[in-house]
């Protein structure tokens, strides 16, 4: 029995900031942001979509009923959650309309939960062949205005169904996890936006990688010949490339360099448009390389890079199904750019806009551009949610 994603759905905000924007607010050369981080635009939330709706969306865009009836796990990997006991994956089950007889989690590390959310779904589904597991990994990525970490923002949810005898990817056994406790970047719980150590992280991302790279090749015995293609965990797309770099050896077959770095490009481009959005963002890498590029084939060996603060990391590997194209759309660049471009201050007074709670905690929200849910209000501290029928 084989195990892996068997769907894949994405969900984003209705609204983009352009980094020529920003760069010119921000007094930047454009060339820092395009070049320089390999970003052209980063999604940008208003008040009423949250980690909620967009893992919701996402996850809607893919399930039948049927899958619903046959969920009997979800697991919401996040940093940038919206309560600190009830889990997001509770909300998501009842907006979905999943069966109840069903357990729902939210897990923790930084960018990295997503990962170890799916190979927990791998491990469940080897004991439970029949179940079908809904991970979803959704994060808005907030420094703050006028941060270094600012052009590298963005918002975005990845909802993964997770299978026996998946039709997109198979996971593999192969894997190796590396923890180092580190303050790259951290969010106490009293903060809205997160300390960072920027160029410290950047360091301790592509350092990990490298050893734990090593000690991967050293269990398995693989080359980077072995893979048609890498994914990265992309907090901006030019750390990733410099990571695939750190992997390519001076004996390299070039023949096989030159598909690495072709296939590279085509895994950044939805992230060029969309930002960083945490633990999404290695999937999304993913998504963007398969729908995205025309070369792959079933048998195809994908390696995976997933990285978050803290730190923890881990190397693992899948194999394309054969027919996987079928369970996709074609490139959704053309999507992205029909989100509603914010000037700078229209970004800034959106994306920061805090809820204002009455003495009751009650708080309601006008009607913004969201995806299939939106944040209705809040009720007694609780938020409300709906399904919405149309988002023009
Ligand atoms: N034309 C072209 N390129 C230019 C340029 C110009 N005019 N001006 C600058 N650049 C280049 C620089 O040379 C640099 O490229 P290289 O690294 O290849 O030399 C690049 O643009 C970035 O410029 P700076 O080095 O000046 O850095 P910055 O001010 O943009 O800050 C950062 C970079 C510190 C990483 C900042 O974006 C940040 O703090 N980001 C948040 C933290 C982060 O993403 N860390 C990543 C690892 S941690 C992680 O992975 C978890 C996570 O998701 C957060």
């Amino acid at each position: 029995m084989t195990i892996g994603i068997d769907k894949i759905g994405f969900a984003t905000s209705q609204y983009a900031l352009n980094m020529a924007d920003l760069a010119q607010a921000r007094g930047a050369d454009p060339a820092k942001f395009n070049e320089g981080l390999l970003l052209d635009a980063l999604s940008i939330t208003p008040i009423t979509e949250d980690i909620i709706t967009l893992g919701a969306s996402a996850a809607d865009s893919i399930l039948t009923e049927e899958d619903c009836q046959t969920i009997d796990m979800v697991i919401v990997a996040t940093e940038s959650g919206v309560d600190q006991s009830k889990a997001a994956a509770v909300t998501i089950h009842h907006l979905l309309n999943i069966q109840p007889f069903a357990r729902a989690i939210e897990m923790k590390e930084a960018c990295y939960s997503a990962t170890a959310a799916l190979d927990y779904a791998r491990l469940h589904i080897e004991k439970n062949p029949d179940s079908r597991v809904l991970v979803i990994a959704s994060d808005i990525a907030k420094y703050g205005i006028e941060t270094a970490g600012e052009s590298t923002q963005g918002a975005g949810s990845l909802a993964l169904l997770v299978s026996a005898n998946p039709r997109i990817l198979e996971l593999d056994d192969n894997r190796v996890a590396q923890t180092r406790d580190i303050w790259d970047f951290w969010r106490p719980n009293y903060s809205e936006t997160p300390y960072v150590n920027g160029m410290y992280s950047t360091k301790q991302y592509l350092d990990t990688l490298k050893t734990t790279w090593e000690e991967f090749q050293r269990r398995y015995q693989v080359t980077l010949e072995d893979f048609a293609a890498f994914c990265f965990h992309i907090p901006f797309p030019k750390l990733a490339l410099k990571g695939l770099n750190k992997l390519i050896t001076k004996d390299l077959n070039p023949d096989h360099k030159e598909k690495l770095l072709a296939q590279f490009d085509h895994s950044i481009a939805y992230s060029r448009q969309i930002g960083n959005i945490y633990t999404g963002s290695l999937y999304l890498g993913l998504l963007s390389l398969m729908e995205n590029s025309h070369d792959l084939q079933g048998g195809d060996k994908i390696g995976f890079f997933s990285y978050g603060s803290g730190a923890v990391c881990e190397i693992f590997q899948g194999t394309l199904v054969d027919g996987f194209r079928d369970q996709l759309q074609s490139s959704r660049l053309d999507q992205f750019s029909q989100r509603q471009a914010l000037s700078v201050a229209e970004y800034e007074a959106l994306f920061y806009e805090q809820a204002q709670l009455d003495g009751q905690g009650n708080a309601t929200f006008p009607a913004f551009k969201t995806g299939a849910f939106a944040l209705t209000n809040i009720n007694q501290h609780q938020r409300m949610y709906q399904k919405v029928a149309d988002n023009d």
